[in-house]
């Protein structure tokens, strides 16, 4: 039996398990495992962020058709890139020898730099899933009232208390606290980049104390003891990203599913060498090569969509060491399971860390 407040987190999203597979940019949260774990009791999320309003309306009603359980639908909320032609010209000279060495033509400049945001935003009003989730930044509070009209349930994500307070104030429905150890890329919009560095254990209890909005914990989490860690520090349930990586429902490059099965504690850290924010992958060496570079990149989403081409054609040509990996300091334990069995041994894992719940 889970205690009351978990009891009534769990009815509120209609789940079975306090278990959330993270929203995954990238084509990493197909259609197929976000239902597949919906389907299994958990909250199945589907990332949007990359994708145009006709591409997020096909893959939600593909979502649609594999589950008539709950699912969350994701975004980033990004402002208009602002574009500084020299630091553009610069960066793409850096990334020349990347471009030759993959056969790509010489860059121009991208049509556009990323999807527009408030089109995505007003797409995903009209889907009205029954769960939308946010990361990178903050909605205003009108917004969120629309999406809880239109039946979904709104999360915020933060990375530290300022940001949590700042989610409550404009009438989240629930915060998914992301701690340093997550994989991919950090969702911090307030405050200094480095000192909004906390990890998990530091930061659960601290919203814990500080908002009155049920909190989702995110990062490193990888089996049913982790989970059992962040509901027993104040969370009402973990968003796990890796874990689900792994899957084969998860449509992520296979070479980059073996790699992290093999990444040790230290294989992973943080670079905004790709798309010009901070996210956490396997290091390679694009990293490292581009690594004195690191604070001279122009800024997401311009940097991301320069390396766009390289990064897939690294991907077609299976170069591993040019892609991004994106994988959280957990990485080596994720374990190769259908997602069902996934979400079940997760269940009973936690079921045996916390019989009391
Ligand atoms: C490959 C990958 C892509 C991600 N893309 C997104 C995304 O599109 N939206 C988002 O809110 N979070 C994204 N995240 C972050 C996750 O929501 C979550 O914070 C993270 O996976 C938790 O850490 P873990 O990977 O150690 O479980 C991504 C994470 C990974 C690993």
């Amino acid at each position: 039996m889970y205690s009351r407040y978990l009891s009534h987190f769990l009815s509120m999203f209609g789940i079975a398990h306090p278990i959330i597979q993270a929203p995954m940019a990238g084509g990493a949260t197909t259609p197929e495992l976000v239902a597949a774990v919906s389907n299994a009791g958990a909250l199945g999320s589907f990332a949007a962020a990359t994708l145009s309003p006709a591409a997020m309306i096909e893959g939600v009603q593909k979502v649609r058709a594999l589950t008539g359980r709950p699912f969350n639908v994701n975004l980033f909320v990004l402002a208009e890139p602002v574009v500084d032609q020299a630091g553009l010209a610069a960066a793409q000279a850096r990334l020349h020898p990347y471009r030759a060495a993959l056969g790509l033509a010489d860059a121009v400049r991208p049509a556009k730099f990323c999807e527009n945001n408030q089109a995505q935003i007003a797409a995903l009003l009209e889907l009205a899933p029954p769960v939308v989730s946010f990361t990178f930044g903050l909605l205003d509070a009108d917004t969120v009232a629309q999406f809880r009209q239109k039946g979904s349930l709104v999360i915020g994500t933060a990375t530290t208390v300022a940001e949590a307070r700042a989610w409550e104030a404009v009438g989240a429905d629930a915060i998914c606290i992301q701690g340093i150890e997550a994989g991919g890329h950090r969702g911090t919009f307030l405050g200094d980049f480095e000192q909004s560095g906390i990890g998990l254990m530091a930061l659960i209890p601290q919203v814990a104390r500080a908002v009155n909005v049920p909190l989702i914990a995110a990062g490193g989490i990888m089996d049913g003891k982790g989970i059992a860690a962040a509901l027993i520090l104040g969370a009402r349930a973990a968003q796990l990203g890796t874990a689900f990586l792994c899957c084969p429902e998860a449509g992520i490059h296979p070479g980059w599913k073996q790699r992290i099965a093999h990444t040790s504690d230290d294989g992973t850290r943080l670079t905004r060498v790709f798309s010009g924010k901070y996210a956490r992958g396997i290091v390679t060496d694009f990293m490292q090569q581009l690594r004195p570079f690191e604070q001279d990149v122009p800024p997401y989403p311009i940097q991301n969509a320069l390396t766009a081409d390289i990064r897939q054609a690294a991907a077609k040509q299976g170069q591993l060491e040019l892609m991004s990996l994106w994988a959280g300091q957990g990485a080596g334990l994720a374990r190769t399971l259908s997602a069902a069995q996934l979400v079940q041994t997760l269940a009973d894992e936690l079921a045996i860390a916390l019989p009391g719940r």
